[in-house]
């Protein structure tokens, strides 16, 4: 038998009178004669001819919507338009029937919350074939990034004592007994006798350990999962996400913007160098989607041309308190069109806010500076105005918040009374804390939700469509 190849390599290539085996699942047969069959690779099938005459009838039979196959024979020019080459059957083996009248993806438009529903199987249809490559690429591009520029990849853990953001947010890890667990004097449950010996939790962040890492390498970055117990169940919020954390020694806020911007420029350049088809596929999809919307609600670009604009604009940098005079100033605001009006200082700014600005106000990637200290965290550096903190946020058009970060507050004395303010355990983080004490210096870093990445290049517009089995309120499926 010849060797296996991937479709991907022969649709590539302008060989042809070669002998391959190709393996996969069948898309559609047609007329008896027309396997459009695909590996998975690509989302172009292959066209597999086979001769009913020279087949098994067993065999015939089981060449069926779903079934996996296994195909050996030549490929030659194809007759047919639609394709320049195709597989000329030499043998057909079934490796897996499927049974197309049950099977539950359908050759027709089928929506995308019924495929939620189905996502165990959605990997095999065209639209979340191009979204999981993508995500693969942006993953790989992410790595490559910081490899090149010499980031040092750390693992923070999964399970922590801590809770990074100080929001409270966290899902629980513990082995004691739900139905009785150890209690202690005061009738609260005795963490002491649970597996580590004190209350754990999923971590909402890798931000303090990679701190740790930057204080000793200089540049480091975390790529992992990060669980958060919020209740928002919207578009853009999973209760397990991932999140990409660099965190740089030396680094002011100024650079710590640059490195967000050329990151995220870089990611996205990577994908339009290197994963055109998909992009091209949901690009298509993408249009096809705005057709059937008023025109008031289109988008003014394509899936390509907003990639393309954000690589070719630079981000808009602005502080918190020039946002809430154009908030407080705009149209929508003073129509009392918003749901949360702006009115003071020092409010925290809603998703409509955010969105307004990038979407309706810059139209382009934003980058909002020097929020109030009260609505960030604790570890943020505080500017001298004795109101504000070193802290940025970036804004993404039909996204949101993409990206928060700071620069941290590397002052001992500073910090600790910050936390005291904020009644955050100073005795258990000591650890975070002794940087400060050894040999501390400027540095900053930021996270990127990977998910929202994801969906920006790809212009789907739910966040369940992009991680392969979402985890969100009251659902985890699969
Ligand atoms: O703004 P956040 O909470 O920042 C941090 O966790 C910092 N420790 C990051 C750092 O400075 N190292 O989260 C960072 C990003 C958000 O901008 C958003 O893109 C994403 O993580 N994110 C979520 N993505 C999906 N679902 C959720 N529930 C998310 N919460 C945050
Ligand atoms: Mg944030």
């Amino acid at each position: 038998m010849s060797q296996r190849v991937k479709i991907k390599q022969i649709l590539l290539s302008d060989s042809v009178n070669y002998e391959v085996t190709v393996k996969g699942w069948v898309r559609t047969f047609r007329n008896n004669q027309f396997i459009a069959l695909n590996d998975g690779s690509t989302n172009n099938n292959l066209q597999v001819v086979v001769n009913e005459a020279d087949t098994d009838p067993a065999v015939f039979r089981r060449i069926t919507r779903g079934a996996a196959i296994s195909v050996t024979g030549q490929i030659v020019p194809s007759l047919g338009a639609g394709q320049k080459v195709e597989l000329k059957t030499a043998t057909l083996e079934i490796l897996g029937d499927c049974d197309a009248e049950v099977f539950p993806i359908q050759p027709k438009k089928q929506s995308l919350e019924f495929m939620r529903e189905i996502a165990h199987l959605r990997f095999r249809t065209n639209t979340f074939g191009a979204v999981f490559r993508l995500r693969h690429a942006l993953a790989f591009a992410v790595h490559k990034f910081f490899n090149d520029k010499g980031f040092v990849y750390l693992h923070t853990p999964i399970i922590t004592a801590s809770d990074a953001e100080g929001a409270g947010e966290m899902f629980r890890v513990s082995t004691l007994d739900p139905k009785n667990p150890p209690l202690n004097e005061n009738g609260d449950i005795d963490y002491k006798e649970d597996f580590f010996g004190r209350a754990t939790n999923l971590t909402v962040s890798g931000q303090l350990e990679g701190e740790l890492g930057a204080m000793a390498f200089g540049d480091i970055y975390t790529f992992g999962p990060t669980f958060r117990a919020e209740n928002s169940n919207t578009a853009r919020h999973l209760a397990e996400f991932w999140m990409i954390e660099p965190e740089m020694a030396f680094y002011e806020l100024k650079d710590n913007m640059d490195l967000a911007e050329e990151f995220i420029k870089y990611v996205i350049r990577y994908t339009l160098d290197n994963n055109r088809e998909d992009l091209d596929f949901l690009a298509q999809r993408l249009a096809e989607e705005e057709k059937q919307k008023p025109q008031a609600e289109r988008s003014p670009m394509g899936l390509i041309e907003k990639l393309e604009f954000v690589l070719n604009n630079e981000f808009t940098r602005i502080t918190y308190t020039e946002a809430i005079e154009i908030l407080k100033n705009s149209k929508p605001n003073k129509n009392k069109k918003f749901q949360f009006p702006v009115d003071e200082w020092g409010t925290d700014l809603q998703s409509e806010h955010e969105r307004y600005l990038v979407e309706k106000h810059f139209q382009k990637p934003v980058i909002l500076t020097d929020y109030p200290a009260a609505i960030k965290s604790f570890y943020m550096k505080q500017n001298d105005d004795g109101k504000t903190v070193r802290a940025m946020d970036i804004l993404f058009p039909g996204i949101g918040e993409i990206v928060g970060g700071s620069q941290r507050e590397e002052n001992y004395d500073k910090l600790v009374r910050r936390m005291n303010e904020l009644k955050i355990p100073v005795e258990e983080l000591y650890w975070y804390l002794d940087t400060r004490r050894f040999g501390t210096a400027p540095h900053a870093g930021f996270g990127l939700g990977f998910e929202r990445l994801v969906l920006f290049v790809t212009g789907m517009t739910n966040i369940r469509d992009v991680i392969p089995f979402p985890r969100t309120p009251k659902n985890a499926e699969f």
